[in-house]
């Protein structure tokens, strides 16, 4: 079985982005065959300075390989470094319906909002499904909201093969964890960098704490008892502590007597030790960039040469000439 999946250099990587995708990339490379990529084109619907994109993308590429991602079991490669994709989302577009992009969020929320969006927001769903279709992908890890994009390339497939009597695309499947699919923010809401409310991986420990020290809590005085389930520190310990920790803690909130700056305290021990291994690693490969960018072309070189098999393969159902 092939995974696949991009995440966007659009700043850097938080709790979110880890549990809701990171960590499932890192599990599912031991036993499937995976390809994992940076997704800058994308990023450009959003980035508009070069050089953030570059700094965005050496940062991402730091980030997976520190926390676990291994270039000899997954291959690691940067989007635009497979123009393939690019040309596989041309034809890709003959089959997209308008009133299928009209529905998709990205940009229905911007237009809701009344700003304006422009035409790489609005197709960015069929470059995504490229992206995926490209490597006969069977399984897409991704966060909750990505979902519909699966649906919409799964559409597009379909499509495809069905307009040009053909099996060219293999449909692939959306894949969610759905116990830590929404990973809160410092103020209780989903965790994303569009709300300014994202605890990073990789910081200081003095910025970290301080980061966890702002999470929004209720006034409920100290002696009081507290409702874990309803506290947005409590719901980012699980993520990090097993069963018993969780147990333990959920007890001292239910009983009364603990301040809430000590549940943070605990966040912020845990979460020390769970990327202890994975700062000590980012430091090593940042003194080598040059590795990391070596990796990053090994990848593009076997990326390129499944891109190209599939791109063909769609060529010639529709009578193009194949090269
Ligand atoms: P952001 O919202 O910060 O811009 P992205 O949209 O770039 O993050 O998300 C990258 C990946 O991380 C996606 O697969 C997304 O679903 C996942 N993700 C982002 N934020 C969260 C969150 N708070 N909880 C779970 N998964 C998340
Ligand atoms: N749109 C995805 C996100 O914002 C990133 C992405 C681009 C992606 N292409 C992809 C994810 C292909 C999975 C598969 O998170």
């Amino acid at each position: 079985m092939r995974v696949l999946s991009g995440i966007q250099p659009t700043g850097r990587f938080h709790w979110g982005n880890y549990f809701g995708a990171i960590r499932q990339y890192i599990e599912l490379q031991e036993n499937e065959q995976a390809f994992y990529f940076i997704a800058d084109l994308h990023a450009l619907t959003t980035v508009h300075n070069k050089v953030d994109l570059q700094q965005y993308t050496l940062d991402a590429a730091l980030d997976l390989l520190a926390l676990g991602l291994k270039p000899e079991q997954a291959t690691l490669f940067r989007q635009s470094d497979v123009p393939e994709v690019t040309e596989l989302t041309w034809l890709l577009m003959t089959v997209t319906q308008m009133s299928l992009l009209e529905k998709c969020h990205a940009y229905k929320d911007k237009i809701a909002r009344g700003l304006p969006a422009d035409a790489g927001l609005f197709t960015y769903p069929v470059l995504m499904a490229a992206d995926i279709l490209a490597y006969d992908s069977d399984l897409v890890p991704v966060g909750q909201d990505q979902i519909q994009h699966i649906e919409v390339t799964r559409d597009l497939a379909q499509r495809f093969n069905h307009r040009f009597e053909s099996e060219v695309f293999v449909l692939p499947q959306g894949k969610v964890l759905d116990s830590t699919a929404k990973v809160p923010g410092t103020d209780g809401e989903k965790m994303s960098k569009s709300y300014g409310n994202t605890i990073e991986i990789f910081q200081t420990p003095k910025k970290l704490r301080k980061k966890i020290m702002s999470i929004k809590t209720d006034s409920t005085p100290v002696e009081d008892p507290k409702d874990p389930e309803a506290c947005a520190v409590f719901t980012l310990f699980k993520l990090f502590g097993d069963e018993s920790e969780q147990a333990e803690l959920a007890n001292r909130y239910r009983a009364g007597g603990m301040g809430y700056g000590e549940a943070k305290q605990a966040v912020f021990d845990k979460a020390s030790e769970h990327f202890a291994e994975s700062f000590a690693r980012r430091a090593e490969l940042e003194s080598n960039p040059g590795d990391v960018e070596d990796i990053l072309q090994t990848g593009a070189t076997a990326a390129r040469k499944k891109a190209r098999e599939v791109l063909n393969r769609a060529k010639e159902a529709c009578g193009l000439s194949v090269r």
